[in-house]
């Protein structure tokens, strides 16, 4: 399958690698942008990212220059889409944008085509239903920066096909990647969890639970996460943590997902992170900035009881999901593994058995009162087996 031709239409910062992709895997890639100048940007991000490979000796000059032979250029997606058994748009995260490239797709690309988004946060359902063959319109989320990044989340919307979906896991998995599923639900898998636990942090420290400083390292120290929430998000950029929060609260309407107020407010007085030169901390290197952090002050800490009140809730989030039968366990742990650098949270469910992990959600939630961290079925179904551990590892398959 790897003499295909893919179109990929928007070449920006996720385009231009998503085109890198299929082409180094040795397929026929038709690069689409709108304008001369748009497309003009997205060849040269492209073309640096493989002299960059062949400079760091990833790529032979030779690769190079066949990978660079296989790919055209084009400003007409009809033209574009024309030969193409799979199209990838990554254009901007607009959903009347986006529902215009696909019904132009739909009408220009064979009648056997795939057509995917990469979007972050639209609905893939109503994508879709722009075009006159849902049953081959999916999700294809790809991380950034696409060359590098092993995973790409994989999203069935109601009338996705198994064909297209085994369709689309084949290719995927032919050009190198982890392809994960799931189903049509804001954030996928990866940052619905993601975005639970930090906005989680959040609440901890503005609720006066524990210090910022306190609840980055323990996370890093007890929990072996590659980073602190607080640090992570000031990378990932709170703007973009919160408006994600909200748009599952929306959905969900699960208050957990309510971005947390004093994410809201870093975010109103336009401490992004840093980008804006000051987040959850201080980013001088980024512009002139306050010596001080903005809440650089001590607060009584319950070390003792992190990080399981961040791990707990987390994990009981990632139980909810395969009870809902969104995600396989398997995906999940490759997701947040690959996605996040995070332990696998099966694996932590194991390690600290489920007897135990009910045991401290069920506290959390009585403390909080709140209905979302109410213990999943699944869970108190897992502790209450007569194995627990040869329960959850029968759930892991
Ligand atoms: N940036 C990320 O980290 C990231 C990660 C995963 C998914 N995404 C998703 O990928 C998509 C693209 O994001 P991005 O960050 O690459 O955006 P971007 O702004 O860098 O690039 C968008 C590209 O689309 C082009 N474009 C706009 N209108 C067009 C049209 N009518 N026809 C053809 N091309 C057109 C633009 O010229 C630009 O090159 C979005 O849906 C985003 O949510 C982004």
């Amino acid at each position: 399958m790897t003499d295909s031709v893919v179109a990929v239409i928007g070449l920006g910062a996720m385009g231009a690698g998503i085109a890198e992709v299929f082409a180094k895997a040795g397929h026929s890639v038709v690069g689409i942008d709108y304008n001369d100048e748009a497309l003009a940007r997205g060849r040269g991000v492209l073309t640096k990212s493989v002299d960059r490979a062949v400079a760091k000796e990833k790529m032979t000059a030779e690769e190079r220059t066949a990978l660079l032979d296989r790919i055209t250029w084009t400003t007409s997606t009809p033209d574009g889409v024309r030969e193409a058994s799979l199209v990838v748009e990554a254009v901007n995260e607009n959903q009347d944008l986006k529902a215009s490239i696909f019904r132009q797709a739909d009408e220009h690309a064979p009648a056997d085509a795939i057509l995917a988004t990469n979007t972050s946060s639209l609905s893939i359902a109503g994508i879709a239903a722009a075009t006159n063959r849902p049953a081959q319109v999916l999700g294809i989320h790809f991380f950034n920066p696409a060359p590098v990044q092993k995973l790409v989340e994989v999203i069935r919307a109601p009338r996705t096909s198994d064909a297209t979906t085994e369709r689309a896991l084949e290719l995927l998995r032919g050009v190198g990647k982890s392809p994960i599923v799931c189903t049509d639900r804001a954030g996928f898998i990866v940052n619905y969890l993601l975005l639970g636990y930090l906005n989680h942090a959040v609440r901890l420290y503005q609720d006066g639970f524990a210090d910022r400083d306190t609840i980055d390292a323990l996370m890093v120290e007890k929990a072996g996460y590659p980073m602190g929430p607080f640090t992570l998000m000031d990378m990932i950029g709170l703007d973009v943590a919160e408006s994600a929060l909200a748009r599952m609260h929306a959905e969900t309407g699960d208050r957990l997902h309510a971005p947390a107020a004093l994410l809201t407010q870093l975010t109103i007085a336009g401490m992004l992170g840093r980008k804006s030169g000051e987040g959850f901390y201080p980013h001088p290197e980024a512009g002139d900035q306050s010596a001080v952090a903005w809440a650089d002050v001590d607060l009584p800490t319950r070390e003792d009881e992190l990080p399981m009140k961040l791990v707990a809730p987390y994990l009981n989030d990632v139980l909810g999901m395969v009870e809902r039968r969104y995600a396989t366990p398997s995906d999940i742990d490759t997701g947040m593994a690959l996605g996040c650098r995070m332990p696998k949270p099966f694996d932590v469910i194991a390690e600290m058995g489920p007897v135990a992990l009910l045991e401290a959600q069920r506290a959390i939630y009585a403390e909080s009162g709140e209905p979302g961290h109410r213990p999943t079925q699944l869970l108190t179904k897992l502790a209450a087996a007569d194995d627990p551990a040869a329960a959850l590892a029968a759930l892991r398959g």
